[in-house]
């Protein structure tokens, strides 16, 4: 199987799990990961949940506690993989996680859920700060899911900082987590042709490889299951797959065993796109959650300052809130991510035992 080679990083296998918020992706899954030769990414959407004193001051314990899983998981690693976070640059505090991630020391970071128009400056400025070399920075990517997105992102990039992206992420319309789609065209899924899209894509970046005699990688997400659909992926152009969901029902997940027994039992028909706070379409399983805020808005007691848009007095009930109650095992009251194949989960299993599966031979072992 061929590595995944970004820059001057390389993992031994083209897989990158996706970063999953809230506290789904820290470092016991990112970290078990990358010692199977993959990348893990911890998500840093309100990643010190459990931190003391995170009622206070939600601010200061993410950053601290990005600090901890990141070199929590580069020790589980022992130097296998790569370790990176995903930051949402819809996050009020996108710019401290990102410059939080550089200073710990990430491999790679990635950047959804909005265009992170100013990420190169963000890498320049926490460099600087810590005296790092070129070198040794995070390669970034944004996640973009359509040729539009991806051509406004390489444009900017190139027009402000006269650089390019080190890798693409392209998320597909099946991924988990916000979608950058129209709830429209995700209840029409397949009329949408999203593999001409990806090649559209791939066109767009090969423009910006020879503008600036590098390679960026690509990187494939959304409903990836098993080894046909990592193949199909490569088939179309891609370098590596990103995929999140199977990576739940591993012992190694950060959620709670509850969360992950969700996950095995959903059916397909649980599966429901449901209206986020961040103003994007989610993918999530349908729970007494969902059918309650179909029906009324959940009053909001505490704002944890999650979202830089976000009106408490507006919204139909907290992100934060529900994410963390679902994190932390309340299955019925919180909100569940999912990707679109979630059906197809039927049992745990170990970090290695699916990448053994994906992969048919892993890292240390
Ligand atoms: C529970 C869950 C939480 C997620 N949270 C985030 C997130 O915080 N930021 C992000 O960019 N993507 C997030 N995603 C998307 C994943 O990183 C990934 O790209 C996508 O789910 C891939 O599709 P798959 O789950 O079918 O493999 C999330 C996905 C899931 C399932």
């Amino acid at each position: 199987m061929r590595e995944l080679v970004i820059g001057n990083k390389a993992a031994a296998l083209p897989i990158i799990q996706g970063g999953m918020g809230v506290g789904v992706s820290r470092s016991s899954l990112a970290g078990a990961v990358a010692k199977e030769g993959g990348v893990g990414i911890i998500s840093t959407a309100q990643i010190g949940y459990d931190e003391e004193g995170f009622d206070q001051d939600q601010a200061g314990c993410n950053l601290r506690a990005i600090e901890k899983h990141v070199k929590r998981a580069k020790e589980i690693a022992r130097g296998a993989g790569l370790v990176g976070v995903n930051v949402m640059v819809a996050l009020k505090h996108y710019r401290e996680h990102v410059k939080a991630a550089v200073k710990a020391g990430a491999d790679v970071i990635i950047c959804g859920a909005g265009l992170p128009v100013d990420l190169p400056e963000l890498i320049s400025q926490a460099a600087q700060e810590i005296g790092a070399l070129k070198e040794n920075l995070p390669r970034i990517a944004p996640i973009v899911s359509s040729e539009k997105a991806a051509r406004i992102m390489l444009k900017m990039w190139a027009k402000k900082y006269d650089r390019t992206a080190d890798f693409l992420v392209i998320e597909g319309p099946k991924a988990g987590g916000h979608l950058g789609f129209s709830k429209e065209q995700l209840d029409h899924i397949d009329s949408l042709d999203y593999d001409s899209e990806i090649r559209r894509i791939i066109a767009c970046k090969e423009e910006y490889e020879e503008r600036y005699n590098s390679t960026i990688p690509v990187i494939v997400a959304g409903g990836i299951y098993d080894r046909k659909d990592i193949d199909h992926a490569f088939s179309l152009g891609a370098d590596g797959v990103q995929i999140a969901s199977r990576f739940v029902a591993t012992w190694e997940c950060d959620a709670d065993d509850a969360y992950k027994r969700a996950y095995i039992n959903a059916r397909p028909e649980d599966i429901q796109i449901v209206k986020s706070p961040v103003g994007m379409p989610g993918r999530a399983i349908r729970n007494k959650f969902i059918e309650k805020v179909e029906e009324t808005k959940l009053p909001i007691k505490k704002c944890y300052n999650c979202l830089e848009k976000c009106n408490p007095k507006e919204v139909p009930y907290c992100i934060t809130k529900a994410l963390i109650d679902a994190v932390k095992g309340d299955v019925e009251n919180g909100l569940i991510f999912c990707g679109a194949n979630v059906g197809r989960i039927d049992r745990m299993m170990s970090v290695h035992e699916l990448m053994e599966e994906l992969f048919g031979c892993c890292g240390l072992h």
